[in-house]
């Protein structure tokens, strides 16, 4: 940007500035084209060229005024000429000085202003994931039955048919077999080392008696497949709980008692528990556990089939024949054991019609479960 100023090529006697009035009038004239200039200045690139336009020693505007001006100025012009020159040079360095503040802070300030946070841009919602209602279910019955000093522990999900029915006291051909409509797994071998899903939690007390010696506290949750077909009662793969203890002089009444104070924790201190007479291989006597509907609190209603009773689960005393297969001595010990479905648990509790919706995924149920 070469400044445009002809008249600091010129001398004042070219320029006919022969008094200090005149003289004066063109340091006015220099300094307010200084002025126009430096307000256009607007970057730091522009504002180094600006300064060696002024400032600098060769061709500076400045340089020229003194080589001009000042040097071949008369003995009586030379204190005009001078005091001009200073006062120029001082507003000259002080005005570029003060531009470069001002450059700094206005670029300052547009990078600040780049990155500024928008805080009132809506925020990107993030799906979170939540515990199913089968997991929440199966969390809420486990944290029962730790109260109560039972242990939580696991087996898997393909048996042997010595595990899911041998030990249980059902042999090769036993009718009892027939209860559960089994997934049988394909083996090259067949026979004794058949393979099966299991149908219901049982084998892992087998397995459980089998690892440690009595006194046994455990619940067992966890996945069982049956052969049905899917229907709003009726799932292939389902969730259930498993409890059994045994201990010296365990009998029917603490079964009870546990049974009743877990259904009061999970349904409410109103419900009420009833026992039916029913038939298992590896407990004696057996029982199924009913509980008061907790959709009509037993007056009746769809849910209960008018009976004011829903089904929880099946139990019973463990069948000392049991014991003969895990090492321990049914002369000496007693205990029971249950197993109970979750999935029906979770249903009934939220009064849901249709079992199916606990693995169709729909997004629009799972939320209603957070
Ligand atoms: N395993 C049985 C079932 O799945 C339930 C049960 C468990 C019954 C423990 C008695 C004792 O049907």
């Amino acid at each position: 940007m070469p400044v445009n100023l002809p008249i600091v090529e010129k001398t004042l006697e070219q320029l006919g500035a022969d008094t200090p009035e005149r003289v004066a009038a063109l340091f006015v004239k220099v300094r307010a084209e200084f002025d126009r200039e430096i307000a256009a200045v607007a970057d730091d690139a522009a504002r180094k060229q600006f300064r060696d336009a002024w400032l600098g020693r060769k061709a500076g505007v400045l340089t020229l005024v003194t080589d001009n001006w000042l040097k071949p100025a008369s003995p009586a012009l030379k204190p005009v000429v001078g005091q001009g020159l200073n006062e120029l040079r001082s507003h000259v360095e002080s005005s570029i000085k003060r531009r470069r503040a001002e450059i700094e802070r206005q670029s300052a300030e547009r990078a600040a202003a780049a990155e500024r946070l928008d805080l009132s841009l809506p925020g990107i919602a993030r799906a979170v994931g939540t515990r199913h209602l089968v997991r929440q279910t199966l969390d809420e019955i486990e944290a029962i039955f730790l109260r109560l000093g039972f242990a939580v522990v696991e087996g898997p999900e393909i048996e042997t048919t010595y595990y899911n029915f041998e030990a249980l006291n059902m042999p090769e051909l036993h009718p009892a077999r027939d209860m559960w409509d089994t997934f049988y797994v394909d083996t090259p071998t067949g026979g004794p080392g058949q393979l099966v899903l299991r149908t219901h939690t049982s084998p892992v007390q087998i397995r459980t008696m089998e690892r440690q010696p009595p006194p046994v506290r455990v619940i067992v949750p966890g996945k069982v497949y049956r052969r049905d077909n899917p229907d709003a009662s009726h799932l292939f793969m389902f969730h259930q709980i498993e409890g059994l203890a045994v201990d010296q002089d365990l009998t029917f009444a603490d079964f009870k008692g546990t049974i009743e104070f877990f259904v009061h924790e999970f349904l409410g201190k109103n419900a009420r528990t009833r026992l039916r007479p029913s038939y298992f291989p590896f407990t004696e006597p057996s029982a199924e556990v009913d509980a008061t509907c907790i959709v009509c609190s037993g007056r009746g209603c769809r849910v209960c089939k008018q009976t004011g009773w829903m089904e929880i689960m099946g139990a019973g005393m463990v069948d000392p024949a049991v014991y003969g297969f895990v090492g321990y001595d049914p002369k000496q010990l007693s205990g029971f054991a249950f197993g109970m479905g979750v999935d029906r648990l979770a249903l009934l509790k939220q009064g849901i019609g249709d079992i199916q919706v606990l693995q169709q995924n729909d997004v629009r149920f799972l939320r209603q479960y957070p």
